[in-house]
């Protein structure tokens, strides 16, 4: 079979390649999958970058999303029941950037007929981050404002769509003068623009404090000067969800911030989040992120689909700015 390899973390670019491997047989309790599709995400880049939470055993084959069709199973009660579905793949290790993947059975998910591959192959890390931080962790209450930086990233975007759907207000915090209009066309409340430099994370406290009076609810995905500038504008009690490092930097405040509001940062990681949380709520979770992709609230964009063979230039375009590539950047096997 075909797989997207690297032998040492760097430039993804550059280290990737497409090599010819033995197909792996699933072990008990373990599913093989034909995989189908799945998308660029940062956090595959990061991966292969050497720079995500999960250190890759090289030589390692990327993909922690996507979607297949389960071919063999290696024993147990679930891979007998999935055989011949079309299930979405949450590959805890990576590999799914690859004809075939291996995961235990309890991390496919069987999918509606009614969601296309392209909706399923993204079904589950941004749209459940989107519904868990907001609605499960925060809790932003109708008519409240939640804070977002990276706010036209594809889960960005649908932050500010949920939001709409549940009647609490959004600020959302880009680096680019020209997403402005776009996120406001969506439905954004507000759209400040900081570019991190000194001057403009300065304004952007200011702005957040004339705005909300002290921010009662963050998330941030971008950390460094940006995410820091909203952590010394949370007010009482107000709490961020650091949920990703897209500019690289830490988040530097003095601790008097947080003491004299009593506000917080808390870190938040979906696999762990799904890790601590009952069957009858993951079910649940499935059934509403289904309803709610297939509305198009919670519905990824795609930017357009490449091959395992060209695997390099999805990657260049999945960090191409949206200017020039809208949404994700989908491998298809
Ligand atoms: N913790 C979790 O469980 C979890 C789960 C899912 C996703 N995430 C994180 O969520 C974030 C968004 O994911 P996604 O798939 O929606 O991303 P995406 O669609 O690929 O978009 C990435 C966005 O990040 C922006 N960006 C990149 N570098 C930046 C920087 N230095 N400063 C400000 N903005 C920057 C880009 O802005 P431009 O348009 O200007 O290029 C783009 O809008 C990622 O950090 C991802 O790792 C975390």
């Amino acid at each position: 079979m075909r797989a997207v390899q690297f032998q040492n973390p760097g430039e993804p670019s550059s280290v990737l390649r497409l090599q010819t491997v033995e197909r792996p047989v699933p072990k008990h309790g373990e599913v093989l999958v034909r995989m189908l599709a799945s998308p660029v995400n940062p956090s595959d880049l990061m991966f292969i970058r050497g720079h995500y939470t999960i250190p890759a055993q090289c030589p390692a084959t990327p993909g922690f999303e996507g979607v297949g069709i389960v071919e063999a199973s290696g024993g147990g009660l679930r891979g007998l029941l999935f055989r011949g579905k079309r299930v979405v793949v949450l590959n805890k290790r990576g590999g799914n950037w690859a004809d075939y993947a291996i995961v235990p059975a309890e991390q496919v998910i069987p999918i509606s007929k009614g969601l296309s591959d392209e909706q399923a192959a993204t079904f589950f890390v941004n749209p459940a981050t989107a519904w868990v931080m907001t609605r499960e962790v925060l809790k932003v209450p109708a008519g409240g404002w939640l804070v977002q930086t990276a706010a036209g990233s594809a889960l960005g975007q649908m932050i500010i769509r949920l939001a709409k759907h549940c009647g609490f207000r959004t600020i959302n915090i880009v680096r680019r003068e020209a997403q402005k209009d776009e996120l406001l066309r969506l439905g954004a409340d507000h759209v400040e623009v900081c570019d991190g430099s000194e001057e403009s994370c300065e304004r952007l406290t200011a702005q957040l404090q004339t705005l909300t009076g002290g921010v009662k609810y963050a998330v941030d995905a971008v950390g460094g000067s940006t995410g820091s500038a909203v952590v010394r504008s949370l007010g009482l009690n107000g709490r961020m969800l650091a949920y990703g490092t897209l500019s690289g930097q830490p988040l530097q405040f003095s601790p008097r911030t947080l003491m004299t509001v009593g506000s917080s940062v808390e870190g938040f990681w979906l696999g762990n989040f799904m890790s601590g949380v009952g069957l009858p709520f993951k079910l649940s979770l499935v059934r509403r992120l289904t309803r709610l992709i297939q509305s198009g609230i919670l519905s990824t964009e795609i930017s357009g689909s490449w091959t395992l063979e060209t695997v390099a230039d999805a990657v260049v375009a999945a960090e191409k700015s949206v200017q020039t590539a809208r949404g994700k950047c989908l491998l298809r096997m």
